[in-house]
């Protein structure tokens, strides 16, 4: 079943008289619990597709369906509360709540989707466990290290158990070792909760956690010829799926 499909979807950016091409014609399908990788240099244009892929920003033209549906008629407010209801998105620059404990942060987000006070504390100590930051519940985020302010920021979003999540580069300015403890919570998530999930690398080291790759370079999808190429390039073994 597909949750999400992008088709002929162009971003241009205007910059006074200037414009930046972001996104040249993508046509992605992603399917509901997939566990999707978008592998580009800088500047490919993964956080422009993550923005449309996320409703915060809108194709220039082409088409952008969720479930089956065209989101693109919602007013702003409609648009607001299905992203609120349906849409985890981890970005570069989330910030957690710096006056609420870590137990606060997550609890204050999953008061939007759970009023009963006891579930409310019982999801809210689950994935604490999950994403183990149980014993540092009660620290604030400037006491935690980046890594596990990461893993908080993870747990912020999936306590609302959204339909689809996204990771816009979150292993980035991690050492290899916290970020394959990320890559580890992001695929366990995958699998046991069967959230559909697409996050974005430069790093070829997370290419090891992929599944689907979708490579990205001068906002163009790559093809099967290109990626020949790529894979010479940085020594790449195989490709499990390429668009
Ligand atoms: N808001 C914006 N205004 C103008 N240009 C932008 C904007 N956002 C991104 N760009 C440009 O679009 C291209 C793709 O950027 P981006 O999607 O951020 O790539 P990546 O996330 O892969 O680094 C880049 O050339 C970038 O400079
Ligand atoms: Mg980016």
């Amino acid at each position: 079943m597909n949750l999400l499909e992008l088709k002929n979807v162009n971003k241009i950016y205007c910059q006074g008289e200037s414009e930046v091409v972001a996104l040249k014609d993508i046509n992605l399908v992603v399917e509901k619990g997939e566990f999707t990788t978008i592998f580009g240099p800088s500047a490919s244009g993964k956080t422009s597709l993550l923005n449309i892929i996320s409703c915060l920003d809108k194709p220039s033209s082409g088409k952008f369906l969720f479930d089956g549906k065209e989101l693109s008629g919602l007013g702003k407010k409609d648009l607001d509360l299905f992203r609120e209801n349906n849409i985890g998105y981890i970005s570069n620059d989330f910030d957690l709540i710096p006056y609420m404990t870590i137990y606060e942060n997550v609890e204050y987000a999953a008061r939007l989707v759970e009023k009963n006070n006891i579930k409310l504390k019982n999801k809210v100590m689950q994935i604490l466990q999950y994403v183990e930051l149980y014993d540092l519940k009660n620290k604030r985020p400037n006491e935690l290290s980046s890594a596990q302010k990461k893993r908080a920021v993870i747990a912020v979003v999936m306590v609302k158990e959204p339909v689809l999540v996204l990771l816009d580069e979150p292993t980035i300015n991690l050492d290899s070792k916290t970020a394959d403890q990320i890559m580890e919570i992001i695929i366990k998530m995958n699998e046991d909760l069967g959230t559909t999930m697409i996050f974005s690398t430069r790093d070829l080291q997370m290419i090891d956690y992929a599944y689907k790759i979708v490579g990205i370079k001068n906002g163009k999808i790559g093809n099967n010829i290109e990626f020949e190429s790529w894979m010479y390039y940085y020594g790449l073994r195989e490709c499990l799926f390429f668009l």
